[in-house]
Parts: C-alpha cells; sequence; structure tokens
C-alpha cells in the first residue's frame, strides 16, 4: 500500500520496509511467517528498480470477438510492482488522452482483452488543483488498466470560493456513479495522491472498509491519529450505505474522516 504525496515525490525505503512488514504483519497472521513473506515478494519489495507504469500495456489489444472474450485473469500478467513516479513534468491533456487509447469519453475503461472481474469506481472531490489533477490521472489510468479492472474516474467538483466540503461532494460521487453502475468497490480518492505499486490492487475489501494510505510523508511515517480515513480509502456501496453516507456538516478539510472511522 504505498502511495506518494504530489508535493514531495521522494520516496523513502525506510517507509516502504517499514509498511510492509507491518502490512505482513496484518496480513499473515504474525510475525512467525513475516520472513517467508518477504523473501517471497523480494521482487515487488526492490524499489531500486521501479518500472514506467505505461510498461506492456499494449500486450492488451483489442479482443476479436467481444462476445466470446474470457474472463481477465485472475493475476495481471504484466504487474511490474515498483512504479516510477516524478512529478518534474507536468503531462499535458492531449499526452494523456494519447497515452490512454481505450479510456472513453467520461473517464470510463473496460479492457478491452477480456472480461473484467471487478468493477472499481474513483472518485475524487476537486476543486482548482489542475496540476495535481494531470499528475493523477496520468498515473491513475494505467495503473488501474494494469490491474485488468472495468474503471470510472468521476471528479466531483466544487463551484465557487466557500468552504471546501469534501463529505458533500463524496455523496454526491457516490449518487451519480451508482446509477451509471453497479460498482463492486467505491475509492474514495485524494487529487494529490498517486500509487506506487500495481500490487497494490484498488478493489474493496468486502468486510471492512480498507484505507489504503496509512502511512504517507506528509505525516512523518504515523497516521495523524488513529481513525484517520482521508488519503485514499475503499469501501463497498453496502459499507457505504451501512453507515448512511458521509456527514454533510463537516466543512473545511478532514473532520468528515473522523465521523464515518468511528461508525466501525
Ligand atoms: C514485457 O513483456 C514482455 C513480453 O511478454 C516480457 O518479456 C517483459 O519481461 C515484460 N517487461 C516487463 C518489465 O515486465
Ligand atoms: C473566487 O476568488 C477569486 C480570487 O480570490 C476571484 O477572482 C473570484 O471572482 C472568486 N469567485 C467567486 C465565484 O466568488
Amino acid at each position: 500500500m504505498s502511495l506518494s504525496r504530489v508535493e514531495n515525490p521522494c520516496f523513502l525505503l525506510f517507509l516502504f520496509v517499514f509498511q510492509a512488514i507491518f502490512i505482513l504483519i496484518l496480513y499473515r497472521g504474525g510475525p512467525s511467517n513475516v520472513f517467508r513473506g518477504l523473501l517471497d515478494s523480494h521482487q515487488v519489495l526492490d524499489y531500486s528498480k521501479t518500472h514506467d507504469v505505461y510498461t506492456n500495456l499494449s500486450l492488451f489489444t483489442q479482443a476479436p470477438n467481444e462476445e466470446a472474450m474470457p474472463y481477465c485473469s485472475a493475476q495481471s500478467p504484466i504487474f511490474v510492482g515498483p512504479l516510477t513516479v516524478t512529478f518534474r513534468v507536468l503531462p499535458s491533456e492531449r499526452m494523456i488522452i494519447k497515452k490512454n487509447p481505450f479510456v472513453q469519453a467520461g473517464g470510463l475503461y473496460r479492457p478491452p482483452h477480456c472480461l473484467a472481474r471487478y468493477k472499481s469506481a474513483i472518485l475524487v472531490a476537486y476543486r482548482n488543483q489542475e496540476k495535481y489533477l494531470r499528475h493523477l490521472l496520468y498515473y491513475i489510468h494505467p495503473f488501474l488498466q494494469r490491474q485488468q479492472l472495468s474503471y470510472s474516474i468521476y471528479l466531483i467538483q466544487q463551484v465557487g470560493n466557500g468552504t471546501f466540503n469534501r463529505a458533500k461532494l463524496l455523496n454526491v460521487g457516490v449518487r451519480e456513479a451508482m446509477k451509471d453502475e453497479d460498482w463492486d468497490c467505491l475509492l474514495l480518492h485524494d487529487v494529490d495522491l498517486v500509487p506506487e505499486n500495481d500490487y497494490n490492487l484498488y478493489v474493496c475489501d468486502e468486510y471492512y472498509p480498507k484505507h489504503m494510505s496509512s502511512a504517507m510523508d506528509k505525516f512523518q511515517y504515523t497516521l495523524p491519529y488513529k481513525s484517520f480515513f482521508g488519503g485514499v480509502s475503499a469501501l463497498t456501496p453496502e459499507h457505504y450505505m451501512k453507515m448512511n453516507g458521509f456527514p454533510n456538516t463537516y466543512w473545511g478539510g478532514g473532520g468528515e474522516n473522523d465521523d464515518i472511522a468511528t461508525r466501525y
């Protein structure tokens, strides 16, 4: 689960190792299995060799017969692990479009070569951060395509100069998104975060909402407080309905995240 804040492109090995150990402990049911886990996934963890996020994406070409398309493989055949992320050059809109020929108008994508096993909606609450947005789109489109997902990216924009209300924007976004498609997963995504490893799947956990940016350099590698739920979170429409949406009454930054966290 590694993500990079746009403001600070430097990636620290320490952070990753720390995170990886923590995650492995969580997912492998105890410290005894940690070292095996680290060895098994050694190539995945090696951030000294990163790959372009567009690597081998051109291998996904249009299937000749769409009706007879097979399901996508359980694991994508083109995963590379750590991705090269840099914010030095600002990609133009034209370049992003050119590099993502299978993305349809409205930011919608379906794998051209197979039937997706999973449908994720990416919801981005947004206002006047075009630079961040272009960096995000340049990286996130190929990132999601590598994972063979069906996806749409929803940009929910607040107009005017009033206080930014992330919760309200996301509520509107969920409502609009669910009109389009029966999404398996809703990803609430900050505009200034970019994923750095294609094994970091943008899918939901069936039972619990997932917080995918548990360590970010902005907060010096620890959560600002235990229940923080911003950054990138993944929840199913069922989770969302159960918690009755996000409380619209929190204006400004971050407050709504605490309220959601306490509902679980
Ligand atoms: C890209 O695909 C080719 C052919 O399948 C493969 O040999 C190569 O290792 C892939 N490159 C990366 C970086 O995975
Ligand atoms: C918002 O603020 C900017 C700069 O402070 C100003 O130019 C613009 O007119 C304002 N817009 C609205 C809708 O008030």
